[in-house]
């Protein structure tokens, strides 16, 4: 790096730097890395583009830029990320909410807007890890009471920074264990109206093929779904008449090859079964219930849904 670097020449820098090494969105990555070594908003970086960097503040960022072009994630680098418009918190123990992740929030917002009638909701999220789901559900729907487990103690500590960041200790309780096992139902809660889950889904191929910042990065627990990817969704599914009321419904992320064998799996349990598509038009949300819900979506459960 030359002697004297602005905000600006440092942003020009990096973001070439992280081209040459096919760093995914270079620009946003730089802004980030300086803004947290800088300790400003990164829209503050626009209105001093001609401060000078002194030369402590230079090291720091170095030994991120280093990190960053070795393919280690810059959530984790920053610990935090932004999620639902949203500052989550993250670690290495858990996974980084992906943007795709908030397509299943934004439908089980509006499904639950559509009961405020019924009172307190009821929800379930399975496998929460940072906890985002959980937390971008109850800042935005405030009337609802959230039970969310996961099987590491480690990523519940994220989950329960993360509540306490976002105010919703009164909101969300946090289980550990497998799945449902740590819910008891009838003490800790009567059945789910909502159950909500993004689990671990990528097969011991697709793993194989991961990209090298997540592979090598994020915890394999969070990721690694069974040699088909499916075993996780086969226990939600075989336990979810358990917890889930009759008019309540099921909403769990998918992987993009993953929305004919998971319509498998669901049409002995339920009788309408939606696949949704992300903005990428790739499988990503599936919708699951016994019956119609009433004033929910106008493309749901108008005919396009599958019935059987
Ligand atoms: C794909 S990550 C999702 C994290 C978070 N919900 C999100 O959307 O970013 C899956 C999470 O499932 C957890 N997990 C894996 N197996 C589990 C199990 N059998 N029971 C509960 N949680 C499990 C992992 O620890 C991880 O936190």
């Amino acid at each position: 790096m030359a002697d004297t670097w602005t905000i600006r020449k440092l942003i020009e820098w990096m973001v070439g730097y992280f081209t040459d090494r096919a760093i995914d969105t270079p620009r946003l990555t730089a802004e980030l890395l300086l803004s947290h070594v800088l300790q400003m908003k990164r829209i503050e970086l626009y209105m001093h583009f001609d401060k000078v960097i002194e030369p402590d503040k230079l090291a720091a960022l170095r030994a991120l830029v280093k990190r960053t072009s070795d393919h280690e994630p810059y959530a984790y680098l920053i610990g935090r990320t932004e999620f639902y418009s949203m500052e989550i918190n993250v670690s290495r123990d858990c996974l980084i909410p992906r943007p795709e992740t908030e397509l299943l929030v934004e439908r089980a917002i509006e499904f639950l807007r559509t009961r405020k009638a019924g009172g307190t909701q009821k929800i379930c999220d399975l496998c929460t890890g940072s906890g985002c789901i959980a937390v971008a559900i109850a800042k935005n729907f405030p009337d609802c009471k959230i039970i969310a487990t996961d099987i590491s103690d480690a990523a519940l500590a994220v989950a329960d920074i993360n509540i306490k960041k976002h105010n919703l200790e009164k909101k969300i309780e946090l289980l550990a264990g497998d799945l449902f096992e740590p819910v008891i139902n009838g003490l800790d809660e009567t059945k789910f109206d909502l159950i909500a889950s993004n689990p671990p889904y990528i097969s011991e191929s697709e793993f194989e093929q991961l990209d090298k910042n997540v592979k090598d990065h994020e915890p394999r627990q969070a990721l690694y779904g069974g040699a088909d990817g499916f075993d996780i969704y086969r226990r939600i599914i075989a336990s979810v008449p358990e917890h889930l009321k009759p008019d309540g419904v099921l909403m769990m992320e998918i992987g993009y090859l993953q929305g004919d064998g998971i319509r498998k799996l669901l049409e002995p349990v339920f009788s309408y079964i939606k696949i949704e598509k992300d903005i990428s038009d790739n499988d990503r949300v599936v919708i699951a219930s016994n019956r119609m819900v009433e004033n929910y979506r106008p493309d749901f459960f108008d005919g396009t849904v599958d019935r059987h």
